[in-house]
């Protein structure tokens, strides 16, 4: 079977997926203050990048591995309910975006496996 990147349709659908994934969570008053003075542009680009490797696409990732990249955010305060809410918007995203939900359930358990890095587990 081909790539979830490429069943999610590829890099445009991707780029298009995380610009307005972070809409949404830079309007999420629970987030915004994590990423206040966060070059969005660049955390963008790097999202993509990411995702794209997790997904199943060209690997062109070069940011910090997941638990340093949000070590200092776990000091912060951050946890299970700013997971939770993280996935809620991308879930979303995708909906809004049109994408099945069998393909979403995907992207959902990939992130998923993703949280014992993010909150340093
Ligand atoms: C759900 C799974 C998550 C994934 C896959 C993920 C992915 C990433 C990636 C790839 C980076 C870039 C790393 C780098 O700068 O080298 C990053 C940075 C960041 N993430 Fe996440 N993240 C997740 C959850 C979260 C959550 C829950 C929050 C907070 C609400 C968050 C806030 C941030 C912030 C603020 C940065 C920038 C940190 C800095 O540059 O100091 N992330 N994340």
């Amino acid at each position: 079977m081909s790539s979830l990147y490429a069943r999610l349709g590829g890099e445009g659908a991707i780029q298009a997926a995380v610009v307005l994934f972070y809409e949404k969570v830079m309007a999420d008053p629970t987030l915004a203050p994590f990423f206040a003075g966060l070059d969005m542009g660049a955390q963008i680009s790097k999202q993509i990048a990411f995702m794209t490797m997790a997904f199943g696409g060209p690997n062109r990732y070069t940011g910090r591995d997941l638990q340093t990249a949000h070590a200092r955010l776990v000091r912060d305060g951050l946890g299970d309910s700013h997971f939770a809410s993280i996935a809620r918007h991308l879930d979303e995203t995708l909906a809004e975006l049109g994408v099945a939900r069998p393909l979403i359930d995907e992207v959902i358990a990939i992130v998923a496996s993703t949280k014992k890095d993010v909150l340093s587990r």
